[in-house]
């Protein structure tokens, strides 16, 4: 992996070293850095141990990736979820009746508001922030909808080397009271008394590919550590700005009874809310994580 600055050539150069065939996936890169298609599995049934590791490995080597054409029960999508860890409960947002690891995804003519509409890293306000989001998509509009996905590490690895050495160390807070006070009133879910609030690294070390990762978002950063609150403001808006760059990104458009699985370790994604008055709907399956280190 390698970064340029300056004028000889591109701003970011992505290089990962050349990998070995899969042998029960089909893979199609949406761009170099982030983003992969996956053919030639079934979600809804039990995975063979070798589908299983070629899963982990899509995931490690695209950060988020994509299966079209799943059908699947609300069991089969938390069983889905189970084979990566722990699901995780959402602090504020709506469940499935029956069924609270099943967030609901909705927005119709009707929503005063869509999930995800900013830039995030799911719920980074939990001290153990979710490792990964598995969302299925039921229902689509006719166009629009897309979710767009920004690679952390590219992110990091664009930093100048002044940058990265202040950055080193350096805390963050992330705070969900600004995110989900009031949000879900709409739908008559009161709020809770206090919602999470932790401090995170703002470069994180993955603990399964071992690379560095911008670790702030605009959705719950609310202060680096360390500084005058002045200089946190600057330096946490410059470095959301350059987290947002569309040199990191990749966007997925949706089809019906498609599945998005991202690593929340080393992505941020927005969810485009273009679609009014027409009706976007699926589940949200969260897998619990680790304290970031
Ligand atoms: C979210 O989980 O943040 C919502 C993403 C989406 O609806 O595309």
């Amino acid at each position: 992996m390698s970064v340029l600055r300056g004028n000889n050539g591109p701003r970011y150069r992505h290089s990962q070293d050349a990998t070995a065939p899969y042998e029960t996936l089909t893979i199609d890169k949406l761009t170099p850095i982030i983003g992969a298609e996956i053919a030639g599995v079934d979600l809804s049934a039990p995975l063979a141990n070798r589908q299983m590791d070629e899963i982990h490995r899509a995931l490690a080597e695209n950060a988020v990736i994509f299966f079209r054409d799943q059908h699947l029960t609300p069991e089969q999508h938390l069983a889905f979820g189970r084979n990566f860890g722990t699901l995780h409960i959402h602090p504020a947002a709506p469940h499935a009746p029956g069924h609270p690891e099943l967030m609901i995804i909705r927005a119709d003519k009707d929503s005063p508001r869509a999930n995800g509409e900013g830039w995030h890293s799911d719920v980074s306000c939990d001290p153990e922030p979710p490792m990964g989001s598995i969302l299925y998509i039921k229902q689509c509009p006719p166009s629009g909808g897309d979710t767009l996905f920004a690679s952390m590490y590219a992110a990091y690895e664009a930093l100048s080397d002044r940058m990265k050495a202040y950055l080193d160390g350096m805390m963050a807070v992330h705070d969900g009271e600004a995110a989900y006070r009031g949000t879900y009133k709409n739908l008559g879910i009161a709020d809770k008394p206090v919602y999470p609030r932790a401090e995170h690294p703002v470069v994180r070390t993955h603990p399964v590919t071992g690379r560095k990762a911008l670790y702030v978002n605009r959705g719950f950063t609310t202060r680096l550590l360390g500084v005058p609150r002045d200089e946190s403001a600057a330096v946490l808006r410059y470095l959301c700005d350059h987290a947002e760059d569309p040199l990191f990104q990749c966007r997925f458009r949706w089809t019906e009874n498609a599945v998005a699985f991202w690593d929340n370790r080393c992505v941020q994604h927005r969810a485009m809310w273009d679609y009014w008055p027409h009706t976007r709907s699926g589940f949200r399956v969260t897998v619990a994580g680790d304290r970031p280190v």
